[in-house]
């Protein structure tokens, strides 16, 4: 399969990336314009391997896609590229607003252009894939689970930045017959995690003896899944998925943030000793703005047509995550030293007045 895949120097398209070249021998150009968020060092097991291609771009630039999409003649487009932190979304909309829906409208045109002009056979088998978040469904109480027919909901400008680019996906699989293929899914975690979201932020600063910021009281839920899992679930979706079908992938691991920053503190006060237990670096902060209490999922849709299965516990994941950040400083330690080095992001001015942390034991 011949593969253009938005967004492969990030977090998730990256490791769809290593999975498509080099365990399926697919050919993949990876378009990524390598915003804060991108890095081709993540990419590094995939240079220099047959059918493998970076070109950096901004997918809102429709011409140059247009052009991409001629030259490299994909057989299916998988669409990952977004502004993705829902922190940044909140104190900077207007990225999200332009990469994540008229980035997504220009993908659109010119996947349209590019598949109106295939031959039969070819324009048949086309597929543009969508990869999109369970935060378009909005917030769940204590009960239930986001499903493939669950009304959208979204709450905060990254959600509905999503919500939009969805709708356009979906209106131009009606209007004009192109063969997509939509994706939400749950939270994941993994190697190559931007170290702005909890998990590698809280691994990070707990290996630095810094606070670990938890938002609120520490009750909102999370249904993680492991970024490998997901990129399988993404792949057999290409392949498999039914043209105009969504598949909503989940992780049934519900985790509360709090049972999660302390899970991380246990399994590093395991491997690398510390003067005192890291569960004290844990500090309460002031609640994201439009903090959604609740995500989970309902993977039953592919698990019983696609067949796809999880392969990793929140358990084995997890303690995979950590050993992957223990043995690769050479990947986290310049982006923490100059893109990021974990300040709060995401608070309003009000917000950030009243921000008053208590630690606890
Ligand atoms: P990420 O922030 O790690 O990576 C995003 C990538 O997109 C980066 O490499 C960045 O350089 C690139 N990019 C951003 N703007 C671009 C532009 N205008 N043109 C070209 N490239 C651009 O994100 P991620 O966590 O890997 O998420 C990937 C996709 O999966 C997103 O669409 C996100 O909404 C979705 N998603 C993420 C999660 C999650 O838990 N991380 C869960 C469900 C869905
Ligand atoms: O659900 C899928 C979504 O998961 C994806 O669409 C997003 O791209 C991805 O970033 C993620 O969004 P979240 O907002 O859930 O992830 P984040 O890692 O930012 O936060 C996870 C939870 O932890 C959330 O309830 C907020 C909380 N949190 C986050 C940070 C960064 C803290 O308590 N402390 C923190 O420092």
């Amino acid at each position: 399969m011949r593969i253009l895949l938005t967004g492969g120097a990030g977090f998730i398209g990256s490791a769809v990336t290593r999975l498509l070249v080099l365990e399926k021998a697919a050919t993949v150009l990876v378009v990524d314009k390598l915003t804060y968020a991108g890095d081709r060092r993540s990419l590094r097991d995939c240079e220099g391997k047959p059918g493998f291609a970076f070109e950096q771009a901004d997918i809102c630039d429709l011409p140059r896609m247009r052009a991409l999409m001629a030259e490299f003649r994909p057989d299916a487009v998988m669409h990952l590229a977004a502004e993705s932190h829902v922190d940044r979304s909140i104190t900077g909309a207007a990225d999200f607003i332009q990469t994540n829906i008229n980035g997504t409208f220009a993908m659109l045109e010119a996947a349209r252009a590019y598949h109106a002009a295939l031959e039969p056979a070819a324009r048949s088998a086309f597929r543009f894939h969508h990869i999109s978040t369970d935060e378009v469904f909005g917030s769940l109480g204590p009960t239930g689970a986001f499903s493939e027919t669950t009304a959208y909901d979204p709450r905060s400008p990254y959600s509905a930045s999503k919500a939009a680019s969805d709708h356009l996906v979906r209106a131009w699989h009606e209007t004009y017959g192109l063969p997509v293929l939509v994706t939400n899914c749950s939270n994941n975690y993994g190697p190559y995690h931007f170290p702005e979201k909890l998990i590698p932020l809280i691994i990070l600063n707990a290996l630095d003896g810094k606070p670990l910021p938890v938002y609120g009281d520490g009750s909102n839920i999370r249904d993680w899944l492991y970024v490998e899992d997901h990129a399988r679930a993404l792949v057999t979706v290409v392949e498999r998925g039914k043209v105009g079908e969504t598949y909503c992938i989940g992780g049934r691991s519900e985790r509360r943030n709090l049972e999660v920053v302390q899970t991380i503190c246990d399994l590093l006060d395991q491997r690398v000793q510390a003067a005192r237990p890291r569960r004290e670096l844990i500090t309460f902060v002031a609640d994201r703005p439009g903090h959604d209490q609740r995500y989970a999922i309902d993977c039953g849709k592919i698990e019983r047509e696609l067949g796809w299965k999880q392969r990793e516990s929140f358990e084995t994941g997890i303690a995979a995550t950590i050993d992957w950040y223990l043995a690769n400083g050479w990947w986290w330690q310049p982006l923490r030293e100059k893109k990021y080095s974990g300040e709060r992001l995401g608070l309003l001015a009000a917000a950030e007045r009243q921000e008053a942390s208590v630690k606890v034991g």
